[in-house]
C-alpha cells in the first residue's frame, strides 16, 4: 500500500527544466557561458575544504555584502536557494487559506504557478498585452480583497519586455499597501532601457514597505549551478522569510561564490554588454526573416509561434540547437555565444525553416 500524498499534487506540472544533449548547442536555460573567474573558483574550492561543517544559517557574511552592494541595512536583506526557494517562501509567508490568492501575469515565469499551488493558494493570471508585456492596469485591476501577493516580472521570463520606472511607479501607487508586490529582477543586469526611466526596484522599493526586489546570481553572475537568489525588502517581511528558510539551504560554496563574484562585479556586469549586443542582434536577424519578435531586455529573445512552436523546437534540435518551446505560446532562445547564435539564426532564418514556420 502505497502512502497518502495530497491529491491535489496531481495536477501540478513538475518545473520542466530546458534541455541539455551531448554535443547540441544549448540556448535553452538562459545560463551564461562562461565558467567562473579564477577568483570566484579559487573561494569555491577554499569552502570545500569546510564542507564537513555546516554554512552559516544566516549567511552574515554574504548578506552584509549584498546590503553594501545596495546601500540599504543588512536586516532588508534575505537569500535563498536560488531566487526560485525565495518565490515559494513569499508564498508561503503570504499566503495561509486556500481562498488567498497570488497574482502574476501570463505567460510569465513557469514556477509562479507551482509554487502558488504548493503553497495552498489560489493562482491568478492576468493575460499579457499583444505585444507579450505585462498589462499593469488589467493586474491592478485585479487584484482583490482575496489578493496576498503580485509577482512582477520584469524583464518578463520568457518574453523578454520590460516596464520602465514610471509604468511600475504608476502601478504600484494603484495596489493597495497591504498587498506584497514582487518585482522579480532575475534578468535586471541585461536592462539597458534609458537611464531616466531604469527600473531598479531597489530604488523604487526604498520607500515602499510593500515591495519586495529579486535578484539571482544565476544569470549575470553565472552561478546557476550553485543555487544563490536574494530578496532585497522591508525588514519585518525579511523577517518572516527568515522563519520559513529551509535551514542552511544556501550552502557554503554558493555563498562563498556569490561573494567572491559581488567583489568581481565590474568584471560580470561587462560581460552583460555582449550578451545584451547579441541580443539585439538576434533580434533584428530573426525580425528581418518576417518573425515577430518583441524588444528584449533580458538575456533572450521570444519567438511567439503558437501551435507551432513544439514544432519548431524540435527542429532546431535536430540541427543541433536546444532552444526552449511553451507550450502553445512560443519558444525562447537564450543569446549564447556569438558562434553558437549563429548556428542558431543560420537554421532559423533558413528559407526552407521560414517557409514552414512563417507561411
Ligand atoms: C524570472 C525568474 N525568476 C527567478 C528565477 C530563478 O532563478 P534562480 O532560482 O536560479 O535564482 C528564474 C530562473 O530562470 C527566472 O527566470
Amino acid at each position: 500500500m502505497s502512502a497518502r500524498i495530497r491529491p491535489d499534487l496531481e495536477s501540478i506540472p513538475a518545473y520542466a527544466p530546458g534541455r541539455s544533449r551531448p554535443g547540441a548547442v544549448k540556448l535553452a536555460s538562459n545560463e551564461t557561458t562562461h565558467g567562473p573567474l579564477p577568483t570566484v573558483a579559487k573561494a569555491i574550492a577554499e569552502a570545500v575544504e569546510l564542507a564537513n561543517r555546516y554554512p552559516d544559517n544566516m549567511a552574515g557574511e554574504l548578506r552584509a555584502a549584498i546590503a553594501e552592494f545596495h546601500d540599504v541595512d543588512v536586516s532588508r536583506v534575505a537569500v535563498g536557494c536560488g531566487s526560485v526557494a525565495l518565490c515559494q517562501e513569499l508564498v508561503q509567508i503570504t499566503c495561509a487559506a486556500p481562498t488567498d490568492e497570488v497574482l502574476f501575469a501570463w505567460r510569465s515565469f513557469e514556477a509562479y504557478p507551482i509554487v502558488t499551488q504548493v503553497g495552498n493558494a489560489r493562482a491568478v493570471q492576468v493575460p499579457l498585452t499583444g505585444g507579450y508585456a505585462h498589462d499593469l492596469d488589467a493586474m491592478a485591476a485585479a487584484v482583490t480583497e482575496h489578493t496576498r501577493l503580485i509577482f512582477v516580472c520584469n524583464p518578463n521570463n520568457p518574453t523578454g519586455t520590460a516596464h520602465g520606472r514610471a509604468e511600475l511607479i504608476r502601478f504600484l501607487d494603484a495596489v493597495p499597501g497591504h498587498v506584497l508586490v514582487v518585482l522579480d529582477e532575475a534578468y535586471y543586469e541585461y536592462l539597458r532601457l534609458p537611464a531616466d526611466d531604469h527600473p531598479d526596484g531597489v530604488e523604487i522599493g526604498r520607500d515602499r514597505p510593500n515591495v519586495l526586489v529579486l535578484r539571482t546570481f544565476s544569470k549575470a553572475y553565472g552561478l546557476a549551478g550553485l543555487r544563490v537568489g536574494y530578496a532585497v525588502g522591508d525588514p519585518e517581511v525579511i523577517t518572516a522569510l527568515l522563519k520559513v528558510h529551509i535551514p542552511f539551504s544556501v550552502n557554503r560554496l554558493a555563498q562563498a561564490a556569490a561573494i567572491a563574484s559581488l567583489e568581481a562585479r565590474h568584471e560580470l556586469l561587462d560581460r552583460t554588454d555582449h550578451v545584451a549586443a547579441e541580443r539585439d542582434r538576434m533580434g533584428d536577424a530573426l525580425r528581418s526573416a518576417g518573425y515577430t519578435v518583441p524588444p528584449s531586455e533580458a538575456n533572450f529573445v521570444w519567438l511567439p509561434l503558437g501551435e507551432r512552436s513544439a514544432e519548431f523546437g524540435e527542429a532546431s534540435a535536430a540541427a543541433g540547437v536546444l532552444v526552449r518551446p511553451y507550450g502553445t505560446d512560443g519558444v525562447r532562445v537564450t543569446a549564447g555565444d556569438p558562434h553558437e547564435n549563429d548556428l542558431f539564426l543560420a537554421f532559423a532564418t533558413n528559407s526552407e525553416v521560414t517557409g514552414r514556420f512563417l507561411g
